[in-house]
């Protein structure tokens, strides 16, 4: 009997082309922009083998119980906070994800988004774009440099130490908190594990590269805000609920810290509306995975997933 694999978007190339190749009866949403509503997951969920799931989806016991032979989810992301894994384990369903393929990606974006934010290229943008620019200026939208200066990075996995790698070009002092230490990055890079407090407090850039969980969640506070430099530059490229976005628009607009730059948001896609009223807040529409080489990996990830399990075969990248 063939394997019934319902995909919810359609991919970035190569897509599910071995799920075919394989004489999968693939279904597939017919959109790669529009997710499907709750209604068309449900129904297309309805008697699969397997699942190719989006960030943007909520896969829950209900998505699950519309599936009783459902052996995997493989989640088109690093990120799986959108899966709800108790409800997997009882019902013995393997969840996957996309880990390595988008480290690269990731960590670039949130480099650009340090760059951008520190340095106002958002602001920059719009000033020239709106016809407003009078010529250039000693004074004109100064931001700080980054040689000498303290990364605070939270959440030192893959793509926290990706970051930190990328500090060094810039000769900054690294401090990271995590649930563990990594030893290895701290004598290759000289990065040094510090409290939550003392990231706070001692840097003057933060990258937020964690997953969303109890712990992370909205860690990022008006408490937290006002332990940080008032010179400090923040941004998430982690997942949005770990910053109190309305905190943030605060914070922004009364200085209390310099800048930020975000990626993912509290409520995708709806934005919390001070934000925009923020020039030292440089925004991007959750595009840290966004390269064709990382969203080709995730593709191939996700199929490799799929036909690993339901030939019997242990999963590449199962989340714990
Ligand atoms: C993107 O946010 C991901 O988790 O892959
Ligand atoms: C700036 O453009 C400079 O030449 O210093």
């Amino acid at each position: 009997m063939s394997t019934t694999v319902f995909v919810t978007r359609e991919l970035a190339a190569p897509g599910v082309a071995p799920l075919f190749e394989a004489g999968c009866a693939v279904r597939q949403h017919p959109s790669a922009d529009v997710a499907p509503t709750r209604a068309e997951l449900l129904a297309g969920a309805a008697g699969c083998d397997a699942l190719i799931t989006l960030l943007t989806d909520r896969v829950d016991a209900e998505v699950m119980d519309c599936a009783p032979h459902l052996r995997i989810v493989a989640n088109y992301a690093v990120g799986y906070d959108n899966v709800d894994l108790d409800a997997a384990r009882e019902r013995n369903i393997v969840v996957t994800n996309t880990p390595d393929v988008l480290t690269d990606a990731t960590a670039d974006m949130t480099w650009a988004l340090l760059l951008a934010a520190a340095r106002h290229v958002g602001a920059g943008e719009r000033l020239v774009r709106t016809g407003a620019w009078a010529g250039w200026s000693p004074t004109q939208l100064l931001g700080p440099g980054f040689p000498g200066k303290t990364l605070g990075i939270f959440g030192m996995g893959k793509i926290g130490a990706a970051v930190a790698r990328r500090a060094r070009g810039f000769d900054m002092r690294v401090v990271y908190t995590n649930r563990s230490a990594n030893s290895e990055l701290e004598s290759a890079l000289g990065a040094q594990q510090v409290s939550f407090d003392d990231l706070l407090t001692q840097s003057d850039f933060i990258a937020i590269n964690a997953p969303l969980n109890a712990q992370s969640r909205h860690r990022f506070d008006a408490a937290a805000f006002a332990r940080m430099k008032p010179t400090a530059v923040l941004v998430n490229a982690g997942r949005g609920p770990i910053v109190d976005e309305a905190a943030l628009a605060v914070a922004l607009q009364t200085g209390q810290i310099a800048a930020a730059g975000l990626d993912v948001y509290e409520r995708e896609p709806a934005i919390e509306a001070g934000l925009f009223e923020c020039e030292n807040a440089v925004l991007v529409p959750h595009l840290g995975s966004a390269t064709v080489e990382a969203r080709a990996g995730m593709a191939e990830l996700c199929c490799q997933n799929v036909l690993a399990v339901v030939g019997g075969l242990a999963p590449l990248t199962p989340v714990s």
